[in-house]
């Protein structure tokens, strides 16, 4: 298949690490002009370095903090003084906070919809005068605690802030269709990135131990669920990002599509909640 987006214009937010950074190399690969931002600046150059090295693309990086209006201001600033356009733009940044409904802060609720929804919000409204010309495609990229209650347990914060990000996907797609611009989401199951690794640590209420958790979760996958339930991989999240941003998807517009290899996270968790008991019960 030829997703025909050598060339294009795509920014993508979030690119530093995970799933914003698989993304952004195989946009690279894929020939497109690619645009990554993220808070630390070295995490950005490290990315941009990686991405030269395996695809041979060089990547423009600008330090932005999604959750200021200011700078958000000085990344569609510099599109539109290095590029003049924007073909693609991918609202991945984003995260979660998973604790009782009792314990989440204030501060956690604000942080949660500004950085989630808030920020896929004000991105696109800036961004949108950079594509309407010659119109294109905004994915946003959500999460199953937007769509499933109580995954994982003590979503009350984050859920309805990835909901929103759906919601708002759905009703874009309907304004912006005069442009020629599609938008859609993607809402991936759990997925194997480093902040994600921190969680499962925290649902096992062990001191972080990469290796014994990594094992744990190989041990899962092998024997609780015959190698059908695993953590997905941040290369098939950006696989269909790249699709719905290529012309390959021309009649998918306004969609929220799942990407959890099966609903059988209820049952990882089971799994992993019983580990955790089997564990504290060892002397
Ligand atoms: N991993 C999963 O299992 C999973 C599941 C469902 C949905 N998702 C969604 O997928 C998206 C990506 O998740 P991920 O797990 O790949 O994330 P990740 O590995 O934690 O990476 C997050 C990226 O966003 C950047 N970022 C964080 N805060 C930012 C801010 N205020 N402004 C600009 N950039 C910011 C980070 O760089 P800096 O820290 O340098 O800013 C980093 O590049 C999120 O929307 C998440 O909710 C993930």
């Amino acid at each position: 298949m030829d997703l025909d987006l050598t060339g294009k214009v795509v920014c993508i937010t979030g690119g530093s690490r995970g799933i914003g950074f698989a993304t952004a190399e195989d946009f690279a690969k894929e020939g497109a002009r690619v645009v990554i931002c993220a808070r630390q600046s070295q995490s950005l150059k490290d990315a941009a370095e990686k991405i030269l090295a395996s695809t041979g693309q060089k990547i423009d990086t600008v330090q932005t903090d999604v959750t200021r209006v200011d700078e958000i201001d000085r990344l569609i600033a510099h599109l539109r003084t290095a590029y003049g356009k924007l073909d693609v733009l991918v609202n991945n940044a984003g995260t979660g906070t998973y604790k009782p409904f009792l314990d989440v802060t204030d501060e956690e609720l604000v942080a949660g919809m500004e950085l989630n929804f808030f920020a896929q919000f004000r991105v696109t409204q800036r961004a949108v005068p950079l594509m309407r010309e010659a119109g294109g495609a905004i994915i946003n990229v959500s999460g199953r605690s937007g769509i499933r209650g109580n995954f994982p347990p003590g979503s009350s914060c984050t859920g309805p802030a990835k909901a929103a990000e759906i919601r708002f996907s759905i009703d874009l797609a309907a304004e912006l269709a005069e442009y020629g611009i599609r938008v859609n989401c993607v809402v991936p199951g759990i997925v194997e990135t480093e902040r994600l690794k921190l969680w499962e640590n925290n649902a096992l209420d062990k001191e972080r131990d990469e290796g014994a958790t990594d094992k744990l979760r190989r041990e899962i996958e092998r024997t609780s669920m015959r190698g059908r339930q695993r953590w997905g991989q941040p290369k098939e999240i950006s696989s269909l990002i790249l699709y719905l941003a290529s012309p390959c998807s021309s009649y998918i517009n306004g969609t929220a599509m799942t990407i959890d290899g099966g609903s059988f996270t209820k049952s990882y968790m089971t799994e992993l909640h019983l580990q955790r008991d089997a564990l504290a019960r060892q002397p």
